[in-house]
């Protein structure tokens, strides 16, 4: 066993117990913006089975940040619900990280404050073709000094519910994930053009969730490390992008690929299978997948099929990075950190099994028994949440249930 794999890291004032963290993976456990008490026992699980800390997926910092109707919305009345589920973490030993986000023009959701969904520019918008909202707008200096707002309020409202760290979502296609790519930042102003712009708002963000939060919690941020997309983001572009937020104060930075439109291959390593439209009720959501079963090009799963990428940024950036993309051993993770990775984070292998990380440290098993089949993508839209389809699907009841009642 490698000893460093279960030795604590410090991120920001945040101790980690050892080196992996459970990655955000929407549990569909939300309905109407509250988490369930099945979310409650799922990350529950997670905590106990070993984890240093576990990430609650998709936070919006405000309803008009949301991409679905059902996901975790950070206000007032939700943080009695959040916090039974910290609660829960803490007492399996492990710490808590919302996932704080807005999806920009990457919704479903009609805009309440706006006429159109906001994006870093205007113009079609390519998600309107499932969504029916087929012209984003293009963001004011006002709307961002609102949005920022938001999101320093949303860290706030997690700290008030009692999780350590925030995890500030700048990848896969969401808001600031929109500036940060030329893909669809097209702005000729302070907040588009060249990848200092396009840096300009998300940095402005984390200064201000920072200068909020901080130094009680620890403060991480989500990238594409790569777009994979010939007009988007490369490798080089993402190392730059981690190298100035880790200047700018994030204390980790977690290195994912892909947008959730462009390239959702690259972000899960391996083509998504038909079997998943048949669990999808929405038929906007269905509709996505098969367009995506058009347009993506089939890929065979790879173990560590973000390691070329993530290298890039490793050999650039100079604070902790968290790996994320197809671990699966032990083995894996100790070649990670033997790399210079810092934290290995772990998606599918513990929705698969949620005690992974106490079998590494056992020595039950030395590897995962997921095959990346990615079906627990679309369990997320099925009334149990999201679960392995080799396991137990989680309970209907209990995921409707809202976690404090
Ligand atoms: C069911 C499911 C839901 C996901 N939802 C999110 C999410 O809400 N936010 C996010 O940043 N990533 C999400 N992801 C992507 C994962 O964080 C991760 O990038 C991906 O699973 C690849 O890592 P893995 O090979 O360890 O599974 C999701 C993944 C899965 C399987
Ligand atoms: S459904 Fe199960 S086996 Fe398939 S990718 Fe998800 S966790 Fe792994």
């Amino acid at each position: 066993m490698n000893a460093l794999a279960f030795t604590p890291l410090t991120i920001g004032p945040l101790r980690l117990r050892n080196r992996f963290i459970k990655a955000a993976t929407n549990e569909g456990g939300a309905r109407g913006g509250v988490p369930s008490r099945r979310l409650v026992q799922f990350h529950g699980d997670i905590a106990a089975g070993g984890v240093a800390m576990t990430t609650l997926a998709y936070c919006a910092v405000a309803p008009d940040g949301r991409t679905f109707p059902d996901q975790v919305t950070l206000d007032e009345a939700t943080v009695p619900h959040l916090r039974v589920l910290t609660e829960a973490v803490h007492a399996g030993g492990a710490a808590a990280m919302a996932q704080i986000t807005h999806g920009g023009c990457f919704t479903f959701v009609p805009p309440t404050q706006t006429r159109r969904p906001l994006s870093a520019s205007g113009g079609f918008n390519k998600v309107g073709m499932m969504s029916g909202q087929w012209l984003r707008q293009a963001m004011t200096a006002s709307d961002m000094q609102r949005v920022a707002q938001q999101f320093v309020r949303g860290a706030r409202l997690a700290q008030a519910a009692g999780f350590d760290a925030v995890e500030i979502h700048m990848g896969h296609g969401y808001l600031l994930s929109q500036f940060l790519s030329p893909l669809y930042n097209r702005r000729r102003d302070a907040w588009g053009g060249d990848l200092t712009r396009r840096l300009a708002f998300p940095l402005e963000v984390l200064g201000r969730v920072l200068d909020a939060v901080g130094s009680q919690l620890a403060v991480v941020c989500k990238i594409s490390v790569t777009d994979g997309h010939p007009r988007g983001n490369a490798a080089q572009d993402g190392a730059q992008i981690a190298h100035a937020l880790q200047q700018a104060g994030a204390h980790l930075v977690v290195l994912s690929a892909g947008l959730n439109i462009e390239s959702i291959t690259t972000m899960f390593g391996s083509s998504f299978p038909k079997e998943n439209r048949t669990h999808v009720g929405n038929p906007v959501v269905a509709a996505a997948m098969l367009l995506q079963r058009w347009t993506e090009p089939k890929v065979q799963f790879r173990e560590l099929y973000q390691l070329q990428n993530s290298r890039v940024a490793r050999a650039v950036a100079h604070g902790p990075l968290a790996y994320l993309g197809g671990v699966h051993s032990l083995a894996n993770a100790e070649q990670l950190l033997a790399e210079g990775f810092d934290v290995i984070a772990l998606g599918r292998v513990l929705i698969h099994r949620a005690d992974l990380v106490n079998a590494f440290a056992s020595g039950e098993v030395a590897e995962s028994g997921c095959t990346a089949c990615n079906r627990c993508v679309a369990m997320m839209y099925t009334p149990g949440g999201t679960s392995c389809v080799l396991g137990v699907p989680g309970d209907a009841v209990l995921n409707r249930t809202p976690a404090a009642s």
